[in-house]
Parts: C-alpha cells; sequence; structure tokens
C-alpha cells in the first residue's frame, strides 16, 4: 500500500496548498470571510480528513438554511431496503436540552446551539426478516445519518460532537419518543479549529485476505 495515513491521502491530493491553508473551516480570524459557494463546495476529501469533535461551541445561532442542508444530507445516507429506519429529533427546547445533558452522563456540551437525537426506527424497515436483523438495521441507518449529517456540518463551517454515551430511557424520556435513540448529534459554531487527529497507518487499519 503507497499511502502510510489519511493525512498523507490530503498531503498528495494538495501537494501545493500550504499545511495551514488546508484547514477547513479557517481558523476563527478567517472564519467571516467563508462565503456560501465556498462551503458548499468544499471537497469532500477535505471535509473528512479535516473534522474534528468539538466540545466547544460559539454562543451563536446555526442559520437555518444550513440545518436544512444537514437534515438533507442525513437524508441522502444509504438505508437498508431504503426504508429509511430512523428519526431525527431536533431538540430546541432549553429545558430538555438540559435534560439531555443529564442523560449523557452529564456531558455539559451536550447543551448546543443545536441538538439532534438520532433514533432507530426498525418498524419502517419493511423487510421480512427477524426483528433482530431489523433493529440491526435501524441502528445502521440512523449512525450513518448521523455521520452524513456530521459531515455536512462541517462542510458548513460548523463542527460537532458525536454522544454515544447516553441513558437510552432517560433520552427517550427527556425528548417523549418510544423509539430507541442510537447517538445525539451537537453542532455549533467552533470556538477553535483543531487540526485533524493522527491515525494509525492504513496498513494497520486494513486486512488484506488472499
Ligand atoms: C460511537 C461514538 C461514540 C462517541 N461518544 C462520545 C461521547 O459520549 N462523548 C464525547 O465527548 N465524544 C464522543 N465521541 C467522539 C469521540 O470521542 C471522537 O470522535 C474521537 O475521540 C476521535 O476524535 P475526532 O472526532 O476529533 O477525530 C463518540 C464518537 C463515536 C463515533
Amino acid at each position: 500500500m503507497n499511502m502510510s495515513t489519511p493525512t498523507d491521502i490530503l498531503n498528495r491530493l494538495f501537494q501545493d496548498i500550504k499545511p495551514q491553508d488546508k484547514l477547513y473551516p479557517k481558523p476563527e480570524s478567517q472564519i467571516q470571510d467563508i462565503d456560501s459557494e465556498e462551503i458548499l463546495n468544499s471537497n469532500i476529501f477535505n471535509v473528512m480528513l479535516n473534522r474534528r469533535s468539538q466540545r466547544k461551541f460559539e454562543n451563536k445561532e446555526v442559520e437555518n438554511w444550513k440545518l436544512d442542508i444537514i437534515f438533507a444530507a442525513a437524508d441522502t445516507a444509504p438505508t437498508a431496503g431504503g426504508f429509511q429506519g430512523f428519526e431525527i429529533y431536533h431538540i430546541k427546547n432549553d429545558d430538555i436540552k438540559i435534560k439531555l445533558v443529564i442523560a449523557a452522563n452529564k456531558q455539559p456540551y451536550v447543551n448546543s446551539p443545536v441538538v439532534l437525537v438520532f433514533c432507530m426506527n426498525p418498524s419502517r424497515v419493511k423487510l421480512q426478516f427477524p426483528s433482530k436483523i431489523l433493529e440491526k438495521f435501524s441502528i445502521q441507518d440512523a449512525t450513518l445519518a448521523a455521520a452524513y449529517a456530521q459531515l455536512a456540518a462541517h462542510s458548513l463551517g460548523l463542527s460537532s460532537i458525536w454522544i454515544g454515551m447516553i441513558d437510552e430511557r432517560e433520552v427517550m424520556k427527556a425528548i417523549g419518543t418510544d423509539l430507541i435513540p442510537s447517538s445525539i448529534l451537537c453542532i455549533g459554531y467552533p470556538k477553535k479549529i483543531l487540526q485533524p487527529k493522527s491515525k494509525r497507518t492504513l496498513s494497520e487499519l486494513i486486512h488484506i485476505i488472499e
């Protein structure tokens, strides 16, 4: 295998670009300059390679048009049989956000500008398989949708944190659903742009079976 880590791909793709110019979104000083055309055209590999978990958000509202794109992106994800076995709850209520902080092992950053709860909805998956398989499909549907939403958020100059450490029953009670949550995605404007994280080499990750 030629490449050693994911960031090597970025270096090869953008050979002539200075390292600081590869960061997306730009550090704070340049954030105001990002225009909507630039963010919509952001290269998907750059988005993937630069996305970082963010736990400190600016106290700034996320524009509705950005939210619409994030929801649309989530809805482009593949789903088992195309049945879209998941639902997204957009939590706008401040009291419910606080309940979600508690349901998420008291992680304070769950109280963020945009809080999305991705839930499994196996009843939508109209396939003739055992219920265990349908549940597995719906958790994969909900997870993929959240991952697509997370990438879309990054490409729009936003940052996010994926919350998997949740008490499912507490989340269900807080948002008033009988659907099991798979994750909470918290989104907002980042306080600080973080550098891409180093990863194991791809040769450690990929197990070739010949
Ligand atoms: C399944 C899953 C569960 C996670 N749960 C939490 C969580 O409960 N709290 C948290 O702060 N981060 C959580 N994260 C974020 C990871 O800690 C983060 O993605 C990881 O440290 C890698 O950092 P990066 O996203 O900046 O590359 C979770 C991520 C995943 C994929």
